[in-house]
């Protein structure tokens, strides 16, 4: 399956496995054939039912910051040589205190507290320090999942609950987590920073792990708010895209918070 895509490539760039382990997308650089480069797909996965140009919109000049970016590498680093960890107490409170800042106490009492339960299985997406981790602890099972060991050893730091399992993925799937065993999902800060076949890839994970009746909680990028749109770290994504994106999954949209934040939407959908 070849799709014509325009310029910007010049070498074959593997993608992270995307789904399960199962695709992979290569680019080929075609001198001489009309464009500068095709995409090559071993196989069809859900992020290409789009279309074409948004499969070009999502790839163009993308791929290296989609296969490894440093970004959450860098952040961290940071925040150790500035004394944040230490000054604010968990690694990334310095971006806005849930118990505190106006419009993520908003986001906590909507968004998490009525969804937590003792006997609920639950997955975090992309914990970080642990900021949100706080008002998930309360479950049956806490499913940490985050791409980057040095994220999870700087969450394991403040957290050692009885009831969590840490899990390094590669980057868009949920392993070692069964069928249709949880109950919620969640994830803030985190998806606002993937282009939109990354998120794709999750979403067809959450829908394998989800039981009916579970719940998704995800925040996501607002490029059409203008703090959003400067913002040179979240990709182009929108409350109609994403919710697109989430219906063609096969989730039922329960609700869709888009005037709470100033950079970004909560979505919350189940099955
Ligand atoms: C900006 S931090 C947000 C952390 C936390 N949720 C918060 O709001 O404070 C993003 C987190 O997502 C993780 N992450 C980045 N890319 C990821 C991926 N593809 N899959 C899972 N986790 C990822 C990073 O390692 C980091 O822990």
């Amino acid at each position: 399956m070849i799709f014509r895509i325009g310029n910007g490539f010049s070498e074959n760039s593997p993608l992270p496995q995307g789904h399960g382990g199962r695709a992979r997308l290569r680019l080929h650089a075609r001198p001489g054939a009309g464009c500068a480069c095709l995409i090559d797909l071993d196989c069809a996965i859900p992020i290409f039912r789009h279309g074409l140009g948004t499969i070009a919109a999502r790839c163009h000049g993308k791929i290296a910051e989609m296969c490894g970016t440093d970004l959450h590498l860098d952040k961290l680093r940071k925040a150790r040589e500035r004394g944040l960890i230490d000054r604010f107490g968990l690694y990334g409170l310095q971006w806005g205190d849930p118990d505190e800042r106006s419009d993520l106490v908003a986001v906590r009492d909507r968004f998490v507290w009525p969804l937590v339960h003792p006997d609920k299985v639950t997955v975090e997406i992309g914990p970080g320090g642990g900021r949100w981790t706080r008002y998930l602890v309360p479950c049956r099972t806490l499913y940490l999942v985050d791409r980057y060991p040095e994220l999870l050893a700087e969450l394991s730091r403040n957290f050692h609950a009885p009831n969590m399992v840490f899990v390094q993925n590669s980057g868009t799937d949920l392993p070692g987590i069964a069928d249709k065993t949880v109950d919620l999902v969640f994830s803030y800060g985190t998806f606002v920073h993937f282009e939109l076949p990354i998120i794709a890839a999750y979403l067809e994970e959450i829908n394998r792990i989800l039981k009916p009746g579970g719940d998704v909680v995800l925040q996501y990028a607002d490029k059409t708010k203008p703090v959003g749109a400067e913002t040179p770290s979240f990709p182009d994504c929108d409350p109609e895209r994403i919710a697109a994106l989430v219906r063609d999954t096969g989730f039922r949209i329960v609700e869709q918070e888009d005037t709470l934040l100033n950079n970004s939407g909560i979505i919350r959908f189940s099955i």
